[in-house]
């Protein structure tokens, strides 16, 4: 499959991760039992598999290594934290206010994950 291909699948499930999490996010904030249903417990874990799926086949068509690109190394680590700051907003967190703070840390950190994916640069915004 092509470099472009992948790129517009990797997009693409960006747009889709992003409005699932928000939507449990605010599920989460609401104490609405839509966070249980079977899809909401399916589908976002299929759609980051093909993210992180499209990812690593660019690597691989693009000949692109983390270790020489930064920025790249950055998009993995932060993917990683993103992980872990839903899974405590979600899931894991103690009580509401926690897992609001949670909440507001992983959008904080995908809002940070696009603008390196955009920029290019670790530190977007520096040149
Ligand atoms: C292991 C994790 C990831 C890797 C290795 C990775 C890798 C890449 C690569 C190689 C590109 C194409 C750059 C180009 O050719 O222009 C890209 C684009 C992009 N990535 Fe990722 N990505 C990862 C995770 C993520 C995550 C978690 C998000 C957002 C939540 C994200 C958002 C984006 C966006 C928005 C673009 C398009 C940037 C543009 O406008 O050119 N990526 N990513």
């Amino acid at each position: 499959m092509g470099y472009v291909l992948l790129k517009l699948i990797h997009v693409g499930t960006v747009y889709i991760t992003f409005g699932l999490f928000l939507a449990r996010g605010i599920w989460m904030l609401l104490d609405s039992p839509r966070l249980q249903d079977r899809w909401v417990k399916i589908v976002p874990h299929l759609n980051d598999t093909l993210l992180l799926t499209a990812a690593i086949g660019m690597l691989i068509t693009g000949g692109l290594n983390p270790l020489v690109h930064p920025w790249l190394l950055v998009k993995i680590t932060g993917l990683l934290l993103y992980i872990w700051l839903g899974t405590m907003a979600l899931k894991r967190g103690k009580t509401k206010a926690q897992r609001s703070l949670y909440f507001v840390a992983a959008l904080a950190v995908i809002g940070y994950i696009i603008a390196v994916a955009v920029t290019k640069q670790v530190i977007p915004g520096l040149i």
